[in-house]
């Protein structure tokens, strides 16, 4: 079976590129590398022995997704090329609207040319907004969404609604991912922002390693156990698996539709709590202090994740211990 990803070489498509092929699927992919580095093919290749069927280009470009389409025989889709820097979408929201949102409309327009109907997208907890009830469960509200990055993505769970109403073949799988931390356990491929990391895991591991200095701890006065923020996190191997049990379900549906699944572990964990964890599993200290709160950051966020359980067969199965050290694993093997 032949499944195209987009946005292959990046930290969620590499590692789902991994399990892809590990499963036995041929994978052809697509990337432009602004947000990764040519060398993940590689590694995937170290990794599995096996290789993808790549390609250089730009998904708003129609005549590669043409040309792809044109040359192989595409079974299922699976989309993750987007840019996703929160604070980055503040300041440039056009285009993260033209790249997360315009290149999923040439992306439908291309499969259905060539009637290709199976397409599973990466959306975000973040569609969610602020929720009072936890844990967040698939019919809650999505909206209000706090930036750019966040509205792209409920622009494009709208549109593929909109589409599988219209075009009734089409079989769509969204995936809200919770927070998707840690690396391969080979410590080959793992995330690699450029700069300094915006999000929790990268930044506890640079400290780690004296890259940098201090983390600062966004508010200790939230509604929360000990004052931090709590997040779903879950490993980036975990996530990347469900996307095989995603494949599945495309593949075993008797008629068209759209289905939306939570992608989390179900625990919320606080940042003192992945300092505490982060310390104890890899023998390091992290040194942090507490700073104010940062701008759009909510209390608690936590997902239900029993409908992927009960219609995917799938559940995380690795722990935040797992999390932590593979993330330190990757970060000093890439220094
Ligand atoms: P990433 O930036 O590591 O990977 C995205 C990849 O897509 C990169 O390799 C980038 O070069 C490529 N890309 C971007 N625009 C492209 C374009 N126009 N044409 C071709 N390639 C393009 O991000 P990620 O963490 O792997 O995220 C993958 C998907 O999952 C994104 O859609 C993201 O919004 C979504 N998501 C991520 C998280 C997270 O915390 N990482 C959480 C929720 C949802
Ligand atoms: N935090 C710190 N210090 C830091 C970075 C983060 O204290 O230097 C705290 C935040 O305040 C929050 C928690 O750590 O309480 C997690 O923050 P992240 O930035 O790692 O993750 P977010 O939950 O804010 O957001 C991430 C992605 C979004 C995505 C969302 C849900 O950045 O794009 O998860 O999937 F939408």
């Amino acid at each position: 079976m032949n499944i195209f990803v987009t946005g292959c070489t990046g930290y969620i498509g590499s590692h789902t590129c991994v399990e892809l092929l590990n499963a036995g699927y041929n994978v052809i992919g697509l990337d432009n590398f602004s947000n990764s580095k040519r060398e993940v093919l590689d590694k995937i290749k170290q990794i599995t022995n096996k290789k993808i069927k790549f390609y250089e280009g730009d998904m708003l470009d129609e005549s590669i997704l043409d040309k792809i389409m044109n040359e192989n025989n595409i079974d299922v889709v699976v989309d993750f090329a987007a840019y996703k820097a929160v604070g980055d979408s503040v300041v440039k929201p056009i285009s993260y609207y033209i790249n997360n949102v315009s290149s999923v409309l040439t992306l439908i327009k291309v499969m259905q040319k060539h009637n290709v109907k199976k397409l599973i997208f990466s959306s975000s907890a973040t569609v969610y907004g602020k929720q009072d009830i936890m844990p967040i469960t698939e019919e809650m509200p999505i909206g209000n969404t706090t930036n750019p990055y966040g509205t792209s993505k409920l622009f494009v769970e709208h549109i593929l609604n909109d589409l599988s109403i219209a075009d009734p073949e089409f079989k769509i799988i969204v995936f809200r991912y919770f927070n998707p931390v840690g690396a391969h356990p080979s410590g080959l491929i793992g995330e690699n922002p450029n700069g300094i990391p915006a999000n929790l895991m990268p930044f506890i591991a640079k400290v780690a390693t004296k890259e940098l200095e201090c983390l600062s701890v966004f508010g200790d006065d939230y509604d929360t156990l000990d004052g931090t923020g709590v997040r779903d996190y879950i490993h980036i191997v975990d996530l990347a698996k469900a996307h095989l049990n995603g494949i599945n379900k495309l593949n075993n549906m008797n008629e068209g539709g759209l289905l939306v699944y939570n992608l989390g572990t179900g625990k919320g964990y606080s940042v003192l709590e992945m300092i505490k964890t982060f310390e104890k599993v890899n023998n390091v200290t992290i040194n942090y202090k507490i700073a104010p709160r940062r701008s759009g950051d909510i209390d608690t966020c936590y997902a239900d994740s029993s409908k992927a359980s009960k219609e995917l067969g799938w559940t995380a199965s690795l722990n935040l211990e797992d999390m932590c050290k593979d993330a330190y694993n990757f970060v000093i093997n890439n220094k």
